[in-house]
């Protein structure tokens, strides 16, 4: 095993893909823990961001910062090129018709609530079904809950089988033509899960349902199409992505958005206001009350530039090879038990160990500068589904080397002894 306590051990150089270079882009990657070098490996819960963003956010609060969309001056009109800039740039990452399919939101969550609160309650009734999944994170559950108790709609839910994977015959019995929203996570950021979300939109259209789709883990591991998904929504965050927290993205169907009415009244997503009432800005400036996060926005544009260069699939299929190696050295451990064994699956090693409690896991390893998640990950039904309180979560990103893996491994098998 290598010794990961040295700089040149903890970089892994290919032809193809050259982490030591990816890493320099890093700099909290050259943090200590405790003393010992950082091993990152709760990506899943948020990423760390390249010099690239940080510069990017550095130059705006330093040289551009000023409101959009209001001022004549000129520093408010280069904020506002650059905010509609970065819009652009989603587009095109996701591969949306238009930017007027592009709305601004705070994050994953805010983008489910806006489509379960402005969509889902306009449209649904008692007696009409949401589908969901087992595999849900809680925001793509709880929204639906409280949106079934507005309306009186039946929620449902797709359950799965051992290894963490969608049972499709069961989704299959669960449609009908009562089916109204069909809302289901791209990758369980519990497990890594990658569920088939093509067959799932083309089955949902095939009844007339709806589809949300939430790509919070996604967009980090895989290219997103939403033109050949032909998803209604998809909606992701700006800082599992590399850049800044607090921003994220829905995207919608330019027709479906258009017929939505507002989710929050404020500023910029009026036309006119009265004292009697109000009429609403086109899109996607009607579901963007308030004065936004100009720089989060600015930064998740400069996130997506970095990707952009980076090469998406490229790294996507180191992160599967990498997986792959914690995958087997993470078998080798004597009672070390696998949480989430899908066939297709990416970035996430979610684990028991037997006899010792997760939090107990996440604080020996904190200890040897190996960062991980412990915990129900806020997909309390999966645990549930499992059987077990909570798991320990290393999740990886492009940055990540075996040698972190070793580190990892070298961490648990120090916990085991601190137990047993
Ligand atoms: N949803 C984030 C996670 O999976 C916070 O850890």
């Amino acid at each position: 095993m290598n010794n990961p306590n040295t700089v040149t051990t903890l970089i892994n150089k290919t032809a193809e893909f050259d982490v030591a270079k990816i890493r320099a882009d890093f700099p909290i990657l050259n943090e200590k823990i405790h003393g010992k070098p950082l091993v990152y490996l709760d990506n899943a819960a948020t990423a760390q961001k390249p010099s690239h963003v940080i510069e990017v956010l550095n130059d705006y609060y330093r040289e551009t910062n000023s409101n959009i969309h209001r001022g004549v001056h000129t520093l408010s009109e280069k904020a506002t090129a650059q905010y509609e800039s970065a819009r652009n740039k989603v587009k095109d990452f996701v591969n949306a018709e238009s930017t007027k399919e592009i709305i601004f939101v705070r994050g994953t969550t805010d983008a489910i609530n806006l489509v379960a609160q402005s969509f889902g309650r306009d449209t649904l009734k008692a007696g009409d079904e949401i589908i969901i999944t087992e595999l849900e994170h809680h925001s793509n559950i709880v929204p639906w809950q409280i949106l079934s108790d507005q309306t009186g709609a039946t929620l449902r839910y797709v359950p799965i089988n051992d290894a963490g994977e969608l049972i499709l015959e069961e989704f299959e019995k669960l449609l009908n033509n009562k089916t109204r929203i069909v809302a289901v996570g791209h990758i369980s950021n519990a497990l890594g899960t990658i569920n088939p979300i093509k067959t799932i939109i083309d089955k949902a259209h095939a009844v007339g349902a709806k589809v949300l789709v939430d790509g919070a883990q996604a967009v980090p591991h895989t290219r997103v199409d939403v033109k050949a998904l032909d998803c209604d929504f998809y909606a992701f965050s700006g800082h599992k992505l590399f850049g800044p927290t607090g921003i994220g993205v829905l995207y919608g169907k330019e027709a479906l958005l258009d017929a939505m009415p507002p989710y929050q009244g404020g500023g910029d997503m009026i036309q006119m206001v009265t004292m009697e009432k109000s009429t609403y800005n086109v899109l996607p400036y009607k579901f963007e009350a308030g004065t936004p996060h100009i720089a989060g926005v600015i930064g998740l544009g400069a996130a997506i530039d970095y990707v952009n260069e980076l090469g998406l699939e490229a790294a996507a299929q180191y992160e599967i090879e990498l997986l792959d190696y914690a995958n087997e050295q993470a078998t080798q451990v004597a009672g070390l038990n696998l949480v989430g064994t899908a066939k297709n699956k990416t970035s996430i090693l979610s684990f028991t160990l037997d006899g010792i409690h997760p939090h107990d896991i996440g604080t020996i390893l904190d200890g040897e500068g190996v960062a991980i998640r412990a915990g129900h990950h806020c997909a309390m039904p999966v645990m549930e589904r499992f059987n077990v309180p909570a798991t320990a979560r290393a999740s990886f990103a492009f940055y990540n080397t075996r040698q972190e893996v070793d580190a990892l491994i070298q961490a648990i098998d120090k916990c085991q002894k601190v137990f047993n």
